[in-house]
């Protein structure tokens, strides 16, 4: 592949930043400083240091986020932080987004990648794929809240899916969701005449959220965890 292509999609370089740099003779391929940036270069095989600092070539990458309120689950927003805005400009991949959404004020796991195809497999319904989350509620809930809450409750004109709902408290628990419509938990409650409080997703499908991962702190999916985002239908 192009050298300047590769720099690129690392999120080290634009296509002319590479072309500067290269001439300048900070891009070395094996050893030796390249003068254009558009020369071909086998990502397996051929040693590339670009401004001193070696770079390995990975097609796909797979960031684990514990997300603080305050950030909105998007690309980018004129108005708003968003979830990529917590990645640093070092580590930014091109074509990085957030695999599936969380509300504003939604604390805990998002799963940054730019593997559109694996990211579009595991938000597919058809996959079945569930998400936990921790969740406060305002008021106690009932048995009898809990039952109507699994069996699936209207949230406006749409009938949720059976759920799971294990109650840690009068007024907390976990529900574990195998769809994902807008503000859905939020609206589940209001069709039970509650409100949620606290919302903080702890799984994705079998990706748990890291417990060493302070709000606002990311890291990179592990070998396992990158094959259970690939394989987990
Ligand atoms: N349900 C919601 O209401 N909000 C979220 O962020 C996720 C699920």
């Amino acid at each position: 592949m192009r050298l300047d292509k590769l720099l690129s999609q690392m999120g080290k370089a634009t296509r002319s930043e590479s072309a500067r740099l290269a001439r300048m003779g900070k891009i070395l391929v094996n050893g030796t400083p390249v003068k254009k940036s558009d020369v071909q270069v086998d990502p397996d095989k051929d040693e590339i240091v670009f401004c001193g600092a070696k770079v390995t070539y990975k097609e796909f990458t797979y960031i684990m986020l514990n997300k603080p309120e305050g950030y909105v689950s998007a690309t980018d927003d004129p108005r708003e932080k968003t979830v990529l805005d917590l990645v640093d400009p070092e580590d930014q991949r091109k074509g990085l987004f957030p695999c599936g959404r969380l509300d504003k004020n939604t604390l805990g796991l998002v799963i940054l990648t730019n593997d559109g195809e694996g990211a579009h497999r595991l938000l597919s319904p058809k996959h079945h794929v569930s998400k936990v989350y921790k969740f406060e509620a305002k008021l106690p809930l009932t048995k009898e809240d809990v039952a109507s809450l699994e069996k699936g409750v209207d949230i406006g004109g749409y009938f949720t899916k059976p759920c799971s709902v294990t109650l840690t408290g009068e007024r907390t628990g976990e529900i574990t969701l195998t769809e994902g419509k807008y503000h859905q938990i939020k609206r589940m409650l209001e069709a039970v005449n509650n409100k949620i409080t606290y919302l903080e997703r702890i799984s994705f499908g079998k990706i748990l959220l890291d417990p060493c991962l302070k709000r606002g702190e990311w890291r990179y999916l592990t070998k396992e965890e990158e094959e259970l985002f690939t394989n987990q239908q």
